[in-house]
């Protein structure tokens, strides 16, 4: 027996273990002084998309890829920045003399409605039916008012055709069917001639008429008295219209001159006028809410103009502006109850002020009562 040990032999190392194991990350033995690499955090915002990050190097294909296409010319940045379109989009030819005929149409167009407008060569005619008690038998009456010299037709025949068709049995002028300071006045004369052909007249003075009277020897109510007209300045008549008797009367009076003289002539009617009560007012003003010296006052029909149905009038919100009146004026046109008393308005049938009449045509009114 020997006293020797056998020798150790070591077993060899294989390349590669016949049953390996995941590798388990440990502490790097053959570098003990570097610190261990901390296990990468999950990302405090996990639906945040990660940017791309660049690779180092382009990869070998892309790169010979760029270096096969040939070098495009870069555009001058001037010629970048005037041409925004986007790649693919084709480019569209800009038609200019089109787009200036385009332009030139919608123009004529807004034109063309706006003559149409404010157009007051033709006329409309507004039909009012009243039942009054004071009333036995029917009356019909064609009322006009703010004629300013404004012609239909040659002498007016279109206006005198009409009214004769629609045979009134008596024609009322409300005023302002001339021009102040405008001594012509034939346009009228020429009118009311032929109006007491159709109807007994009877003309009621508005401040263009009344201004010119008192202030520039105006012959007018002398000139239509002579053609058969019933001139009303502050006086009254009783008439008989198919057995009906009217007390007919005239204020001439603007509603800033009522207290000094109009009151003269409205406590002569007040007291006389028994019967059906049918004043001229030229100004409506004298029955608007809280300025109006007219109302509450025993008047049964009062027939007015001076606002030209609000001169403009805007669809929904109706009568926008008089010089009178001012904004948005109340009865300036239509008829309406004030107090005891029926209140109608015309539109008028022309127009005096440099303000045009818009989407308010010229009016004759023609008014039953039964
Ligand atoms: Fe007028």
């Amino acid at each position: 027996m020997s006293d020797q040990l056998p020798e150790f032999k070591k077993p060899p190392v294989s390349a590669q273990p016949s049953n390996p194991e995941p590798a388990k990350e440990t502490p790097d033995k053959q570098n003990p002084g570097k610190p261990e690499k901390p296990a990468k955090k999950p990302a405090f915002f996990p639906f945040r998309k990660k940017k791309p990050s660049a690779p180092e190097t382009a990869p070998e294909a892309e790169i010979t890829e760029k270096l096969a296409a040939p070098a495009k010319p870069e555009k001058p940045e001037n010629e970048k920045k005037l041409n925004p379109r986007p790649k693919g989009v084709p480019k569209v030819k800009r038609n200019w003399p089109l787009r200036i005929l385009v332009v030139l149409m919608v123009f004529a167009g807004l034109f063309f409605v706006y003559q149409r407008l404010t157009d007051i060569s033709d006329f409309v005619i507004s039909f009012y039916s009243f039942d009054e008690q004071k009333i036995t038998s029917p009356i019909r009456m064609a009322f006009l008012s703010d004629l300013h010299l404004n012609e239909f037709g040659e002498d007016n025949i279109e206006l005198v055709n009409t009214i004769a068709e629609l045979k009134p049995d008596l024609i009322i002028v409300g005023g302002d069917m001339n021009m102040m300071k405008n001594p012509d006045t034939s346009i009228v004369l020429t009118l009311c001639r032929q109006l007491v052909e159709i109807a007994p007249v009877y003309y009621g003075m508005g401040n263009h008429e009344y201004d010119d009277v008192l202030f520039r020897s105006s012959t007018i109510i002398a000139d239509l008295s002579a053609l058969g007209v019933n001139v009303l300045s502050n006086k009254y008549m009783t008439i008989q219209v198919n057995g009906n008797l009217i007390d007919i009367g005239g204020l001439s009076e603007t509603m800033d001159q009522f207290d000094q003289y109009g009151i003269k002539f409205w406590k002569k009617y007040d007291e006389g006028a028994k019967n059906y009560r049918l004043l001229l007012v030229h100004d409506p003003g004298y029955f608007r809410s809280g300025m109006g010296k007219l109302r509450e006052k025993n008047i049964d029909l009062a027939l007015c103009g001076h606002y030209h149905g609000g001169q403009i009038v805007i669809p929904i919100i109706g009568p926008l502006y008089h010089p009178q009146g001012g904004f948005r004026p109340e009865l300036a046109g239509g008829y309406e109850r004030v107090g005891d008393t029926l209140v109608v308005t015309s539109r008028g049938l022309g127009n005096h002020s440099k303000l045009p009449r818009f989407n308010n045509p010229p009016e004759l009114v023609i008014i039953d009562l039964y």
